[in-house]
């Protein structure tokens, strides 16, 4: 696949070169789409009254920043960090190479930016901060790196941020339109939106290349790991959940009735199909899902029937 640089406008449009979102929070609207936080509208957390549905929007809204910003430290930059001072070992032309680097640029702002958001939220500087936890996503790659050999380490990495770059989230696509939310969620989603479009064309042709460019033996190890990769990005991370709902004054059982209401195995696997919809397809176009080992692999995950 030829290269088409997604960064021509980069210096114009991109968000680094504006200022901070405007970080109003209306009194009135909310900090989250209430359908995307987990016990928000259940009968048994109504009954704790509103400080209880303030209490858990604000959680969800402190871990999606604090989920963004080690995504981008740990997996995005680091990858892109790779990319840029090897492209060809990944397929990818000289120029995709130097302007890797405009990407680590884009993702450290993003990390500055969503911690800068929860910050400035009235009322969070009061919430206790929560037991420090690896995100799953990080235990998930180390993990997997141990089942490889290693010479693959770089492959896995480059994998997973494709993966995580081509996705759309429901929270990416929605919030930015939603006027139940806040401005300040609100534009600082849309600026991340905005970027994130470079992104991903700049990762569909990374998905390109480092398939085009594999050895069998590299293409029979990516072929299971995309579909591996996608769930671990996508699976909700139900402790963190369950920690806020005991935070929020739910007893163990009604906390897991209540997870067990939100979470239900339908409802998660529509979700990871929904978020995932552009990535299967980019599977399906490069031929990633043609080779024999990465049917099944998708079926497992329960990405594909
Ligand atoms: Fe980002
Ligand atoms: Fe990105």
């Amino acid at each position: 696949m030829q290269y088409q640089s997604p960064f021509e406008n980069w210096y114009t449009y991109s968000t680094v070169h504006k200022p901070l979102p405007d970080f109003t929070c209306e009194t009135g609207l909310v900090l989250f789409p209430p359908e995307l936080v987990p016990g928000v509208g259940h009968p048994l957390v109504d009954k704790l009254g509103n400080h209880a549905t303030r209490h858990l929007m604000m959680r969800k809204l402190e871990s999606y920043n604090a989920f963004t910003e080690k995504l981008e430290y740990k997996a995005v930059m680091a990858a892109s960090i790779k990319i840029a001072q090897d492209p060809q070992a990944f397929g990818l032309s000289e120029q995709a190479g130097r302007e890797a680097r405009l990407i680590v640029t884009d993702e450290s702002h993003h990390a500055y930016v969503a911690i800068e958001l929860i910050k400035r939220i009235p009322g969070f500087s009061e919430l206790p901060p929560l037991a420090p936890s690896q995100p799953p996503f990080l235990r998930g790659l180390e993990e997997l790196e141990k089942s490889l050999p290693t010479e693959f380490a770089d492959d896995l990495l480059i994998a997973f941020v494709a993966i995580s770059e081509t996705l759309i989230t429901s929270i990416l696509r929605g919030i930015p339109r939603d006027p139940r939310v806040v401005n300040a969620v609100r534009n600082t989603v849309r600026d991340h939106c905005i970027d994130e479009a470079r992104h991903h064309s700049y990762f569909v042709y990374v998905v390109h290349q480092h398939w085009a460019s594999s050895a069998p033996d590299r293409r029979e190890i990516l072929a299971s790991l995309y579909a591996k990769l996608i769930r671990l990005f996508l699976d909700p991370n139900i402790d963190l959940c369950r920690a806020w709902l005991l935070e929020a004054g739910l007893d163990p059982h009604d906390a897991e009735v209540v997870l067990r209401d939100y979470y239900s195995p339908e409802r998660v696997a529509a979700g990871i199909r929904a978020d995932s919809f552009p990535t299967l397809k980019l599977m399906e176009r490069v031929g990633v899902l043609d080779h024999p080992t990465a049917r099944p692999a998708f079926v497992e995950q329960k990405l594909i029937d």
